[in-house]
Formats: structure tokens, sequence, C-alpha cells
């Protein structure tokens, strides 16, 4: 139902407040406070929460069990209309949120049973405790659409080991590395999402019910009861701070930024990657879109829309600080439109995640143009030459020096590589180390280049036997 509809014929004042404001709600007081538009979607956690409410309510016997029972048995009723679309149809103008529809409903169908669920509660603790429940779902989908990203970047990884690649800094060559050290970076990257997911989760599944409009309760609730009945792992040690914050919004907005911002590193070394002067990878058709004018063009649409999410994101999150900063303590309705920021960035991470591990798994590597682009690069055993030195005994900005300036000698004669790999072998200074380093006359760059990623054995490093030896941590770490 779109907010048209849900307006017409609007003369009501809402049921909430009866009795006290004389004057029906105008239209468009209605269009800019109403958030039920978007709050919609916390519908089934409205009913678990109430649902856990109201066994409390039973339990303190502050509700007798016929009415807690009247009540259940209509949240099943409520709950089946939330799942076929009836629910959203039968929206009506007076449904300022869906805190509202549901407690609207609910007496529909029970009556004064329906009056009584509201005791002792209020939307400011309702919202909160509905969104922290939404907010560890989304968390727990989260958590595993990540896990599985990083599940196919050690795949890709161990089925790419033998791929040498260009090491880059500042899109220069810098070292060469495996083509799979790449891929781990990136799975390096999503494992430490994965742990801040896991903590904020934490501070989210927190119980702010019992907290009321500001001030708790002067009702005998079982707080502890409500919140083993909802899995909470805390109990909220302040009522003003639990319907104040929104710290745990904007802590998975950040999360969740972080997430898409890294995906969109991985997105821009795609579409590097991808490019028609790269060529290292090629992405699958079914990834991939041509050019309404073009017949030749295949384009990277997801690894560049990752990236444009990336800004998106980060915007929700600077949105919901903005909007949570100088808030005078208490309730404030501006505090409604965490919501939407929190909504859609969920949104965007979840599909972003989905739609560049799809991306990722079908991707193919290309060995040839890998190597390709390093065969005649011997200046990336630069620093493997002064590095040999240094184990001879030189300090190393001696040897950086040196190798240094037999560099900029063979590059001002405008050497070919052979030539300058050469002229290294025969240098005064370097010629020991460089010969080491390329082996003799003869010995094919690659050879060399294999070796010095073999050489890079420090943790973490690009040596074979480092790489595979992360991929099997973190695969156990995902398992
Ligand atoms: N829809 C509101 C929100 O999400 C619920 C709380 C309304 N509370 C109030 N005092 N008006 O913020």
């Amino acid at each position: 139902m779109n907010s048209e509809s849900k307006r017409e014929g609007i003369t009501n004042t809402s049921p909430l407040w009866e009795g006290r404001l004389g004057l029906a709600t105008s239209e468009i007081f209605s269009q800019y406070v109403d958030s039920i538009d978007f709050d919609i979607v916390l519908a089934p956690y409205d009913v678990e929460v109430s649902r856990a409410h109201v066994r409390m309510l039973k339990e303190t016997k502050i509700v007798d069990e016929q009415t807690c029972q009247k009540i259940l048995d209509a949240f099943d009723v409520i709950s089946h209309e939330i799942s076929t679309g009836e629910f959203h149809a039968g929206l009506v103008p007076t449904d300022e949120d869906i805190h509202t529809a549901i407690e609207r409903r609910l007496t529909e169908l029970t009556g004064d049973a329906g009056r009584a669920l509201h005791t002792g509660r209020s939307r400011n603790d309702l919202a909160q405790m509905s969104g922290r429940l939404y907010t560890r779902d989304a968390l727990e989908r989260i958590k595993y659409y990540v896990e599985h990203a990083i599940g196919t970047l050690c795949a890709l990884a161990e089925k790419n080991i033998d791929i040498v690649f260009p090491g880059k800094t500042h899109l220069q060559h810098a070292q060469p590395i495996l083509l799979s050290h790449w891929l781990m970076s990136h799975a390096s990257r999503l494992l430490n999402d994965r742990d801040r997911i896991i903590q904020a989760y934490e501070r989210v599944n927190v119980c702010v019910l019992g907290s009321g409009a500001i001030a708790g309760s002067t009702l005998p609730l079982d707080i502890e009861f409500v919140a083993r009945e909802l899995g909470c792992t805390t109990i909220s040690d302040n009522s003003i701070f639990a319907v104040s914050t929104r710290d745990y919004i904007t802590e998975v907005l950040f999360v969740c930024a972080q997430i898409v911002s890294n995906l969109s590193c991985l997105g821009e070394d795609i579409v590097w990657m991808t490019s028609t002067e790269c060529g290292y990878a090629t992405l699958s058709d079914n990834f991939s879109s041509g050019s309404s004018m073009m017949p030749q063009k295949k384009n990277p649409d997801i690894a560049e829309l990752v990236r444009g999410k990336a800004g998106l994101s980060i915007g929700a999150l600077t949105g919901a600080l903005s909007a949570t900063k100088s808030q005078i303590f208490g309730y404030n309705h501006d505090l409604q439109v965490d919501k939407e920021a929190l909504f859609s960035s969920v949104k965007d991470c979840e599909l972003s995640i989905a739609a560049m591990d799809a991306m990722m798994e079908t991707t193919v590597f290309n060995k040839l143009a890998c190597e390709n682009a390093l065969i005649d690069q011997p200046l990336v055993l630069a620093t493997d030459i002064a590095e040999e030195m240094v184990k001879n005994g030189i300090p190393f900005r001696i040897a950086y020096k040196a190798v240094a300036v037999c560099i900029k000698r063979a590059l001002d004669a405008e050497l070919s590589p052979e030539e300058i790999i050469q002229y290294m072998r025969d240098d005064d200074l370097i010629g020991q180390a460089a010969t080491s380093v390329f082996g003799d006359k003869g010995t094919p760059v690659l050879q060399a280049i294999v070796k010095g990623i073999e050489r890079r054995t420090t943790k973490g490093g690009t040596a074979t036997k480092q790489v595979l030896e992360q991929i099997e941590t973190v695969t156990k770490t995902i398992a």
C-alpha cells in the first residue's frame, strides 16, 4: 500500500492519543511524520517483542492468562497476515508507524484484551527493541554472506596458486607476488569485517524493554524474563540511554560501510584487471553486460556498481551520525530517521556481497597474461638485490643506493631488459648479488621472479608456503 492510498479520506485522530487532541491530524502532518512506509519491515520483530512482552505480563500477573492467550492467538493471525501481505494491504490512515498498526489490528481481533498489550511499555522502547531484533538478524545474514565470500576467495586462491602477478604500489610495478596472495588480501579485509560483525552483535543484542518512554515503569515488570525470551545477552542499565541512543545503529552502519568500501576496492582491482590493457582476469558472460551501441563490448558492471554503493553506504553512516548528534536527552522524533539509513544500507550491503561473491566465483584468471606482465620487468627484483647484499653484511641504505645508481645508469642508457640484467651482473658493487638473484646468463626472468616470490617467507608474505598457510587458517576460522 502506498502513502497515497493510505491518506484517502483521512479525518481521524490516532487512537493512541484519543482524548488529548481535539482536532483531526492534518494530512501534511501525517505525510511528514508517519514512518509506516519504511518501518513496515519491522512488523515480524514487533510481533516477536510483543509476544515476549505479553508472556511477561502474564508471568508477573499484570494481565490474566485468558487475556494473554487471546493476544497470543491473535498474533498467530497477524503473523500469518504479515507473511501473506494481507496485513500490508489492510493498513488504515491512522497507522502512523508499524507499532501503531499492529496494536490497532490486535485490538480489532481481540477487543479489550488487545488494549492491555501496551501496559508498561512505550513506542520509544518498543521501536528500539524491534529495531535491535531486526539489526541482529541483519548482522547474522551479513555474517553469512561475508563468510561465504571469504570461502570463495580461499577457493580461488587455492585453484590459482601457481599464478605469479605484478604486485603494485602507486599502480606501478613494485614486487612480484602470487595472484593468490592478492586474492587472500581481500579475504583478510572481509575477515576483519566478520570480526566487527561479531563485536557489534554484542552491543545490538541488548534488552531495552522496561525503559518505557524514558524513566522505566511503576509496574513490577520482569525484564530478565523478556530478555531471556528474546535471546538478549544483556539488559540496558539506563532507561534514558536506552530510548535515546542510536549508537548500535551507527555502529552497524559503519560495519556495512566498511564492508562495501572493502568490496569497492576489490571492484576497483577487478575493473583494472579486466581492462583491455591488462586482461589478467575475464568475467563470466552472465556477470557482464554489453553495450547498446558497441557490439564488441563486455563490461564489469557489478565491480563498478559496488564502488558507487560504497559511496551511498558511507552517506548512510554520515547521515545517521549527523541526525543523531546534538540530541537533547530522551526521545526526539528526529531519531526516527535512523531506520531509513539502516534499512537501505543493510539491503545494499547484503546485495553487494552476494553480487560480488557470485561474480568472483565465476571469474577466470589468465596465467599467461599475468606472466607476460612480468617477463620483461627485471626491476621488480631490485629490492631482492639490495636484500641479498644485506645478507652479505652491507647496510641496507648503502646497498639500496648502489642498486639505485646502477639502475639509473642502465635506464639512462636505454638498455633492453636483458641488457639491464647483464649490466647489473657486471657491476662492481652489486654484481655478485645481482647474479645470485637473476642466475647466470640465459636464466629466464620468470624463473628469477618465482625464486624471488618464494624467498618472501615472512608470516603473511607472498611465498607459496605462506599463502597456503593463510588459506588454511582462514578456511578453519570461517568453518
Ligand atoms: N516511529 C517512531 C520511531 O521510530 C516510534 C516512536 C514514537 N515515539 C514518540 N514519542 N512519538 O522513532
